[in-house]
Parts: C-alpha cells; sequence; structure tokens
C-alpha cells in the first residue's frame, strides 16, 4: 500500500514541475481513476486545469449530476451533453467492436474541442497501472487509453496515478477528501452502457441496462464486490399479468478481482438472487426474466462486448 499523504504531495509537486505556467486539460468519467487525477492536477493547477466531462448518454443511473456535484468546486469545470450525438452514430450498428470504435471517436471529437477551446497544452489522465497493461496486451480497445494523446498537438502527458492499482487510487481518494461514493465507485467502461447491451443500443435497450444496474449495485453492496452490473442480451417470452409479453432479458453479473484482468463469478446466496430478480422484473415491464452469469474471467470477460 501506498504512504497516501506522501503520495498527494509528490503527485502535485510532479504535476506542477510538468505542466509549469501552461493548460492542462483532462477529461472526467465519474469514476475514481480519473477523478483521482483530476483532484490532485486541479490542486496542482487551480483554473489552469479544465477538467472535461462528456455526458456520452451511455453513463449510469445519476453519474452526470453526481460528477457535477463533486467537482462543483472547480470552477474551470466543462459538463458536455452529448449523449444525442452518440445515440445517432450509434444507431443501427450492432458489431461490438465497431460500437466501441464509435463511442471512442465521438468522445474524442467532443475532448478535442474543449481542449483546443481551453488552449490546454498538457493533458493529465487517469491512467492506472492495471490499463497499461491490458493496453500493451491489446486485449480490448480501451478507448481512454489509446486515442486521447495523438489528437491535440499536446506538449506532454502526466498521468499521476499510472504505478497505482485500483484499492491503492481509493485509498488517495478518501486521502483527498473525495466522496465516498466516489472512491468506492466500481469500475465502468469507456463504452459504457454500449457495452452492457448486446446488438444495436436503443433508448429502451439502455435505459433498462442504466436501471438494472443501479439495482444491482444497490442490492449487492453488502458483497463489496469487484464489479456489479447488469446487461441485457436479449429477448424472451415472460408473463405479466394476464397477457404473455416478449420482454428483455437481463443478465447480473457479479465478480471480485484485484485489477480486471483476471475475475471470480461471486457465489450469491438464493435470497438475494430472488430480491434482484423480484426488483428488476417488478419495477420494469418489459423485463421477462433475470439470469445470474456465473462465469469467471477467463473465459469470460467482465463486460458483455
Ligand atoms: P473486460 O470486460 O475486458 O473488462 O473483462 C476489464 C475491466 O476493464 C473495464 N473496461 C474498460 N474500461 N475502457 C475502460 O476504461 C474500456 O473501453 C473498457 N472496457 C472494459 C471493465 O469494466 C472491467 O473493469
Amino acid at each position: 500500500m501506498v504512504d497516501t499523504e506522501l503520495f498527494i504531495e509528490e503527485a502535485v509537486e510532479e504535476i506542477e514541475n510538468e505542466v509549469g505556467d501552461a493548460n492542462a486539460v483532462i477529461a472526467l468519467s465519474g469514476g475514481v481513476d480519473s477523478s483521482v487525477a483530476a483532484a490532485l492536477a486541479y490542486e496542482a493547477l487551480g483554473d489552469r486545469l479544465t477538467p472535461v466531462y462528456v455526458d456520452t448518454g451511455l453513463m449510469r443511473k445519476g453519474e452526470t449530476e453526481q460528477v457535477a456535484e463533486t467537482f462543483s468546486y472547480m470552477d474551470s469545470l466543462r459538463i458536455v451533453d452529448a449523449h444525442e450525438r452518440f445515440l445517432d452514430a450509434l444507431s443501427g450498428v450492432t458489431d461490438p467492436e465497431e460500437k466501441r470504435h464509435i463511442v471512442g471517436e465521438g468522445f474524442i471529437r467532443e475532448f478535442e474541442r474543449e481542449a483546443r477551446d481551453a488552449e490546454a497544452d498538457y493533458l493529465v489522465q487517469g491512467t492506472i497501472y492495471p490499463d497499461r497493461i491490458e493496453s500493451e496486451g491489446n486485449i480490448k480497445s480501451h478507448h481512454n487509453v489509446g486515442g486521447l494523446p495523438d489528437i491535440v498537438d499536446f506538449e506532454g502527458i502526466v498521468e499521476p496515478v499510472r504505478e497505482l492499482y485500483k484499492d491503492e487510487v481509493r485509498e488517495v481518494a478518501r486521502a483527498l477528501g473525495l466522496d465516498e461514493l466516489v472512491a468506492e465507485r466500481m469500475p465502468f467502461p469507456g463504452p459504457g452502457l454500449a457495452v452492457r447491451v448486446l446488438g444495436e443500443v436503443t433508448e429502451e435497450k439502455l435505459d433498462v441496462a442504466r436501471e438494472a444496474t443501479h439495482a444491482v449495485e444497490e442490492e449487492l453492496e453488502a458483497y463489496d464486490p469487484w464489479q456489479a452490473l447488469a446487461a441485457v442480451i436479449g429477448k424472451a417470452t415472460g408473463v405479466k399479468g394476464d397477457n404473455r409479453v416478449h420482454g428483455w432479458v437481463v443478465s447480473v453479473r457479479a465478480v471480485e478481482s484485484r485489477d480486471g484482468m483476471t475475475a471470480r463469478a461471486l457465489e450469491l446466496d438464493w435470497e438475494t438472487l430472488q430480491r434482484l430478480q423480484s426488483r428488476i422484473t417488478g419495477s420494469q415491464e418489459n423485463v421477462a426474466r433475470v439470469v445470474y452469469d456465473v462465469t469467471h474471467k477467463p473465459p469470460a470477460t467482465i463486460e458483455y462486448e
């Protein structure tokens, strides 16, 4: 484990030295890594740091509002509502890698515009140690590690948490006084809910995945999972009231892991599973079934696409 006080002191100093009198930007995702990187950089640079949060419409329930509140102390914070542009770009697309690519590209376009506006010479990133390993191994296109450095002609990239594991980043978040909700936040992929709805991305499927993910995160809190989520994996027949319906199938996934590179599916008790099932099917008319995913990583990945 790291000595958090010393880490913060050294990280702030490093950012000050690297950026000097210039301006910097950071893409804020709502997750703990970029939140910690932003808080460190803001301490070093003040309003010469522009944190940019792009609302892709693929975010979790309440995420945008929470980011706005947590970082309201930063006058330079920019929140970009881009959800219509993302949904348009994803319309009709079913291939998983193409979906990832579209979200990544769209994100870069939004971010690039903001970075130019802010006249930023430096890019601050919340890259952590396991991101670099997965990215080097090229296991999956991680849009938050690849594209950004290449877009604007940045003079330099600053990655203050690059040597840390997730649990260490959480400790630093607490030491920085960031909201416990941020410190405890489960990892959430760059492509967001787009990789939690199989096939075409539609508002209806996103709403189902968003509500169900919220239920799963709440109901499984006591298990303290690395990640708990819900994905919309298809349609099946069910009975609601007196009617047969053709509704969505929601798959619940809960795993333990240290770095996301391997993971074990959690053994949940039957009562918890049933409570989840009844909450999800009960609150959403168009959900016919809930299933629990018992697959470890490998062979499955944590996300569905
Ligand atoms: P997989 O699904 O590959 O995910 O087992 C491993 C961990 O990485 C997260 N993940 C991503 N994170 N950008 C990210 O920042 C991405 O494109 C991305 N894809 C997956 C996933 O949530 C899990 O924690």
